[in-house]
This record gives C-alpha cells, structure tokens and sequence, in this order.
C-alpha cells in the first residue's frame, strides 16, 4: 500500500510494512496483558524513538496501566551508536512499586537500555524491570542487556520509519525501511 505524498521515495528496502507491524503488536500486547494481569504496571516511553510504537502497543493491552516518558540522547545524529547516553529530564518519574516494562524503538549496542535500566533498579525502587523492543538487532550488541519483549530482529541494518530516524527525520514513516545512500551523509555512507 503507498500513500500519496509520504516520503516512501527516499526508501531503498521496506523490511516491515505497517500491517505487519500492527500484527506484531497484537500479539506482543496478547502476551502483555496476560503476564501483567493483577499487577500495577508503569510502561515507560523512552522518547523520541519509542512514540509511535507506545501508541499502538498501549491501545492494545486491556489493563489499568500508566505511562511515563524518559529522554535520553545516545545516536547524536549519525548511524552508528555513540557510545554515551545522556539523560535529559529534571526528574525520573515515580516508579516505586510499580512493574516497569521499559519501551524503546531498538536494541543495538545495548548502551541506552543498559544505561536506563541501571538508573531505574537504583533510583526509582521498582517491583520489576523489563524490556520490550520493536527491532532487536542482536549481532550489533555490545551489552548484557537481553529484551523481554521483540517485535522483529534484524540484521545489522540502519533502518528509518514508525518512529526512527536519521538526523531527525523519517519517524512518521508508518512502515520500516532503509534509506536510499543519496539520503544519507556522504560521511555516514558504509
Ligand atoms: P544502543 O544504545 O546502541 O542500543 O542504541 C539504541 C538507540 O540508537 C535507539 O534508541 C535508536 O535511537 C538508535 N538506533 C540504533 N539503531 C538505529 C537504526 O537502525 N535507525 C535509527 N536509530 C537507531
Ligand atoms: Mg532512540
């Protein structure tokens, strides 16, 4: 399906398509609901990557939940990770007691989740922490960290679209995908 005047053309590879990915959240938001029931969950958002997949994940989990948001920096722009993560906000928001399922858009190195699960477990007293993630590129991991919950894994590939981005870029893309090289920075190009 191609929608008029969305940037789709700047596209080399589509590798999920948006009705691919909702199904995904189907089933991940099934499994949610039924390993959360009875339980006071805080799903926490980890901006900007993690909005369009919060959005859609949360509509479909059939419990009392509350969200919070966490912005951190860690890419800096280019296409390979940075290495330091940065926190943004003036407080962390309050988690004590809560079951906390962490939501990022992707698992690369591992340094931004390992980071924001460090300083959750010891700044913010929860019952539990875990990890759900839209892509997981596993060969690319540089940490322990392990997701709870995968929407697809994929090879070590930058990709834009529903929610990620290059330079800012692309997360309005309803689908996933890879950019054309005459898109990306001369000096980002592999
Ligand atoms: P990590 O700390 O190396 O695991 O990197 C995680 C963050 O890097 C994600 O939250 C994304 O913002 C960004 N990132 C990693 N791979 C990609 C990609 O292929 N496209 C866009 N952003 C990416
Ligand atoms: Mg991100």
């Amino acid at each position: 399906m191609s929608i008029p005047g969305a940037s789709h053309d700047h596209l080399e590879r589509i590798l999920f398509e948006e009705e691919q990915i909702l199904s995904r959240l189907d089933e991940l938001a099934e499994r949610i609901t039924r390993e959360y029931e009875g339980k006071p969950l805080t799903v926490v958002a980890v901006l900007h990557g993690s909005l369009m997949m919060m959005a859609d994940l949360l509509r479909r989990i059939r419990l009392p939940l509350k969200m919070e948001c966490l912005s951190v920096e860690s890419y800096h722009g280019g296409v390979e990770s940075s290495g330091s993560v940065k926190f943004n906000m003036t407080r962390m928001p309050e988690l004590s007691g809560e079951h906390v399922l962490i939501v990022d858009d992707i698992l690369d190195s591992g340094r931004t989740l390992e980071a924001i699960t460090n300083k959750i477990s010891s700044v913010c007293f929860p019952q539990s922490i875990r990890v759900a993630v839209l892509l997981d590129k596993k060969t690319t991991r540089e940490t322990a960290v392990e997701p709870d919950y995968v929407g697809f894994e994929i090879e070590d590939l930058f990709v834009v679209g529903y929610g990620l981005d290059y330079q800012g870029r692309y997360r309005n893309l309803p689908l996933i995908g890879t950019l054309k090289p005459e898109y990306i920075l001369p000096e980002h190009r592999s």
